[in-house]
């Protein structure tokens, strides 16, 4: 803090707490008191003002706040010279018009070159001067603008000996060439030109003009300064929308884009479609600029009867049918589907019609990649889904799988991944720590909404749960828990319906939407006390061992309750509920909410949908009462919980690990 400088119009502080903004932004320093001279410095000023950076994209996107901009401002017054701030509202009015007389130019320059002989009407003459006085005003302009650096964004040179540096190092001279008259110049210094030019048809008069004529083709290198102009203005407008901007993912690893997301998404569209207008575009100049070239030739040699022109009789046709023909030409050989008319005769024709088709085609097979390379990155998680399944057929094929196993790995893929593959532990990994966490709290909402155990618990609780879940997708009959293994995670329902079954074949129960199962193992720290087989297709969150005893340690209360509904499901099943039963009394009233809570919201849930017998609902309301006041078991120990739970798809977390962990932890 504290430091000052000078501008031409007044003092700029950067100083104490009375000079910053209540946010902390600088602020300017009135002009210093002094005999106003009220006309000029008005003009002064809105002249400044226009040199400076304004809040547009451009100035956004290199210094990301409107506080970072307001000190661009202070310090471009402070540099106290008359430069022109890149992003400021003068320099993008100047791109503009320039923007639009060049294409002006590269289109008129060629036609009026070839095609018209008037090189010495007044119109003409008019015309060149003005637009060559605009190029010529526009390297003065350059010499004042300041120098976005590509290493260094954030800084702008603003010191003019610098700018004028960088800029005689890079484009001046093209600049230059392409903006003096030299055509002009070279009738002027021809001095016995007047004179022969009286005898219009005298030989050194046309060559002269023909000369003139081919000086002034260099004008067409103002070609540079266009694309200088597009890259710059797609690198602003264009790139932001155009990177790929990932979906925001449901819980069921499915993209989700809400209606701002279709917003951009369309953008991001358009942005492609601009790139590939453009790349037409450039395109269509090439052609244009070919078949001028076409008939110029063919015109400095006085038409042979062998040229294209003669042949063709066009020597004498009005201009518009002779550059339709050209251009026809010019096309046949850039898309190399002919010669025109009539193939070359002469060799000028032939040379020229190679050179043609040589830059013909490699814009053509240029375009044709940029084109199919936009397109492709449209869609790219569709495409990588693609790519995958193909990988995934080749190495069934390669393993001689059975059909009837490859028909459901093919049906695991297409209900998993829907027709699109993200890397979503990348793409998460990306993100800021507290972005992640509001990531895949949103995508659980539907999660944390139906089940009864989340709706109730404590918000923090639910956020440290959610952030440590992994997706995953069971077949119908896949047996997802087998009785007396070791387990090393817990399950959640986010959709589908499970069978509990019995070491009999019986099933105990059924458990849909918004039930968990898989806890009294891990709870107990022993084996597991039933099978669990997937009915139908099964999108359930897995919590491992590890994570659930971290947070239940967390969340005391938390695990009593789970103990108390895990108390009651071994009940029912007839096997001793004291194994997990484990509270205090003074807990009992707050288990006791709880658990009515849960029962209330599973009675609910149970008589909706056709979802098979509930599970919790009516088994717990005689615990409301009861809340269990048994003795105190020793807590499970994390690390005797480490070996494998029995995996009945090895598939699903082996192989594509990638978009299988839905969260990263
Ligand atoms: P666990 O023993 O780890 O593995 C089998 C799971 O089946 C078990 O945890 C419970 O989550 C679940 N389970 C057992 N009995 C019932 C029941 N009566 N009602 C609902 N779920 C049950």
């Amino acid at each position: 803090m504290g430091a000052r400088a000078h501008g031409s119009t007044g003092k700029v502080h950067f100083g104490g707490l009375d000079e910053v903004s209540l946010y902390g932004t600088p602020v300017e320093a009135a002009p210093p008191p002094g005999p106003p001279d009220p006309k000029s410095s008005f003009l002064k000023n809105q002249l400044q003002a226009l040199f400076q950076p304004t809040d547009n994209k451009l100035a956004m996107k290199l210094f990301g706040s409107k506080k970072a901009l307001m000190k661009e401002r202070i310090r471009q017054k402070a540099a106290g010279h008359w430069v022109i701030h890149p992003c400021s509202s003068f320099r993008f009015y100047w791109d503009l018009c320039m923007l639009l007389l060049l294409v002006a130019n590269l289109i008129i320059l060629p036609v009026a070159i070839s095609f018209f002989n008037d090189d010495l009407s007044t119109r003409w003459i008019a015309f060149n001067c003005l637009s060559d006085t605009i190029f010529l005003i526009d390297i003065v302009v350059n010499f004042r603008t300041g120098i976005m650096q590509q290493d260094n964004s954030e800084q702008v040179i603003l010191d003019p000996k610098l700018i004028a540096k960088h800029y005689l190092r890079t484009w001046f001279f093209l600049d230059l060439i392409s903006s003096i008259p030299l055509d002009y110049i070279f009738l002027i210094f021809n001095q016995d030109f007047s004179e022969s030019f009286q005898i219009l048809h005298a030989g050194r008069a046309l060559r002269i003009l023909r000369l003139a004529k081919l000086l002034s083709l260099v004008r067409l290198l103002r070609l540079s300064r266009l694309v200088r102009y597009v890259s710059q203005w797609e690198e602003v407008y264009i790139s932001p929308l155009y990177q790929p901007r990932c979906a925001e993912l449901a819980p069921d690893g499915t993209p989700h884009y809400p209606d701002k997301d279709r917003v951009s998404q369309f953008l991001n569209m358009a942005s492609v479609f601009m790139r590939i207008f453009n790349l037409i575009c450039m395109m269509l100049l090439i052609g244009h600029w070919s078949g001028c070239l076409q008939f110029l030739v063919p015109m400095l040699q006085g038409f042979p009867s062998n040229s294209w022109v003669a042949i063709n009789e066009l020597q004498e046709a009005f201009w518009l049918e002779q550059y339709s023909w050209a251009l026809f030409k010019a096309m046949s050989h850039m898309l190399c589907i002919g010669y025109g008319r009539f193939p070359p005769q002469s060799l000028t024709d032939m040379w020229l019609t190679m050179l043609s088709m040589i830059s013909g085609a490699t814009c053509y097979a240029l375009f044709l990649g940029h084109a199919t390379n936009l397109i492709q990155s449209l869609d790219s998680s569709r495409r990588q889904y693609r790519e995958k399944v193909k990988q995934v057929e080749e190495y069934m094929a390669y393993r001689k799988l059975p059909r009837e196993m490859r028909q459901r790995i093919t049906e695991y893929f297409e209900h998993r991944y829907q027709g699109k593959f993200f890397d979503e532990e990348l793409i998460l990994g990306e993100l800021s720590e507290k972005l992640r966490e509001d990531v895949i709290n949103y995508n659980c909402r539907s999660l944390v909404a139906s089940v009864p155990f989340f709706a109730n618990a404590d918000s923090n609780f639910v956020s440290d749960v959610v952030t440590k879940l992994r997706y995953e997708v069971f077949q119908p009959g896949d047996i997802i828990i087998k009785e007396g293994t070791i387990g090393s995670k817990m399950y959640f329902i986010q959709e589908g319906i499970v069978d509990i079954v019995m070491a009999n074949g019986e099933v105990a129960t059924s458990l849909s939407d918004g039930s968990y199962f898989g806890e009294i193992c891990l709870l107990t720290n022993a084996r597991r006390v039933a099978s669990v087989r997937a009915e139908t297709y099964c999108n359930l969150f897995s919590l491992s061992v590890d994570h659930f005893n971290a947070v239940l340690d967390q969340y005391p209360l938390m695990r009593r309750t789970m103990e108390s509904v895990a108390a009651e499901r071994l009940n029912k099943i007839g096997k001793n509920p004291n194994l997990v039963a484990h509270r205090s009394e003074e807990d009992a009233g707050s288990i006791n909410a709880v658990v009515v809570a849960l029962a209330a919201e599973a009675e609910h849930a149970s008589r909706s949908p056709d979802r098979g017998p509930p599970s919790l609902g009516l088994a717990l309301r005689p615990l409301q009462a009861a809340a269990f006041l048994g003795q105190r078991l020793p807590r499970p120990k994390s690390d005797n919980n480490v070996s494998a739970d029995h995996d009945p798809q090895p598939l699903a977390r082996g192989f594509f690990h990638k978009s299988d962990a839905a969260f990263p932890q």
